[in-house]
């Protein structure tokens, strides 16, 4: 949703003051860590939205890796999951129980089962998990940790959000959308286990408000700024070829509009490319801050194990403020 408008309804809502809370929305997390008495420490998240494709298997896989995406980006091993549903009555049962069959499918994929969950009837459908998984301590990525100097790493290409509207447009097909909907079905638990080799400072996963919106958290948890090298972010061809077209989501609009002046582009970035970063993604990669001495081989170590798409896309600054350059 629109990220200026979860402020204001964040603001009303009372402190959490649950010492065994280590981390909650304070600081935008991707989920919120707890600490059992055993003195083990959960992370839980949820997610669910819209469907992004047209095939029900499809769009249940991506709603299922999205949703593991949090647990991943914290550094955090899945335990189970719970389905949570919204389904028109108007739909034959067949189509939802696709759905639900992409979401067992990618959570086995994970190690983990789905236990139960919740529906609804709804007009508009949507689909995703809620789950819990576990850390060990000391050993959660968060927001708050980037130091300036540290190295940037993104895993996944950018342009779901482009190419899955112009996909409910009718403007291209599913077919040629085969590499983002792949990517989109992806786990980030490859990346996330190559990642916890090295000295992760702050991670997160690049979901709806686009890359610069996550980094822009990292940025606010971690009193830092960010410089981007635009031509470096790993894309969708399709979604570069078809920027210009500007048919982005309203998530990529709002996104833009949210940053405003904290981010600042020079004057030689291509402006199809900077909507581009601006837009909101669908199970998108993570987005690591970590030693620039580690870079390096933490980028040949996730290539090695097949995140091909995995890039250094900039460093961490000490001003404040977002710069892009070309
Ligand atoms: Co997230
Ligand atoms: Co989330």
């Amino acid at each position: 949703m629109d990220p200026a408008v979860l402020d204001l309804m964040l603001a009303g809502l009372p402190r959490v003051t649950d010492a065994n809370v280590l981390l909650g929305f304070s600081h935008k997390d991707d989920a919120a860590v707890y600490r059992l008495p055993s003195g083990e420490q959960i992370v839980q998240t949820v997610d669910f939205f819209t469907p992004v494709v047209d095939d029900p298997f499809d769009y249940g896989q991506i709603a299922a890796a999205n949703s593991l995406s949090d647990i991943y980006a914290m550094n955090a091993r899945p335990l189970f999951a719970l389905n949570i549903a919204c389904f028109p009555k108007s739909q034959p049962p067949e189509l939802w129980r696709e759905v639900l069959r992409g979401g067992a499918a990618k959570a086995a994929e994970a190690g983990i089962a789905i236990v139960g969950g919740h529906t609804v009837d709804d007009t508009e459908p949507k689909y995703g998990l809620v789950v819990t998984g576990i850390v060990e301590p000391g050993r959660v990525w968060a927001n708050e940790g980037a130091r300036a100097g540290d190295t940037l790493i993104l895993t996944k290409r950018i342009g779901t959000g482009l190419l899955t509207t112009l996909l409910k447009d009718g403007a291209v097909t599913e077919a040629q959308l085969a590499d983002a909907v792949a990517s989109m079905k992806e786990l980030n638990r490859v990346a996330a286990a190559v990642l916890a080799r090295f000295d992760v400072h702050a991670c997160t996963d690049i979901t709806g408000f686009g890359l610069l919106g996550h980094a822009g958290e990292l940025c606010a948890a971690s009193g830092v700024g960010m410089r981007f090298r635009a031509s470096q972010v790993p894309l969708f061809p399709l979604a570069r070829t078809l920027a210009v077209s500007r048919k982005f989501p309203g998530g990529t609009k709002v996104n833009r509009l949210y940053l405003g002046d904290r981010v600042t582009a020079a004057a030689d970035v291509d402006e199809g490319l900077l909507w581009l970063l601006f837009d909101a993604q669908t199970s998108g990669g993570l987005l690591a801050s970590l030693s620039p001495a580690q870079a390096e081989a933490a980028l040949a170590a996730l290539q090695e194990a097949g995140v091909e798409a995995a890039a250094i896309v900039g460093e961490v600054t000490e001003s404040a403020g977002i710069l892009v350059e070309a």
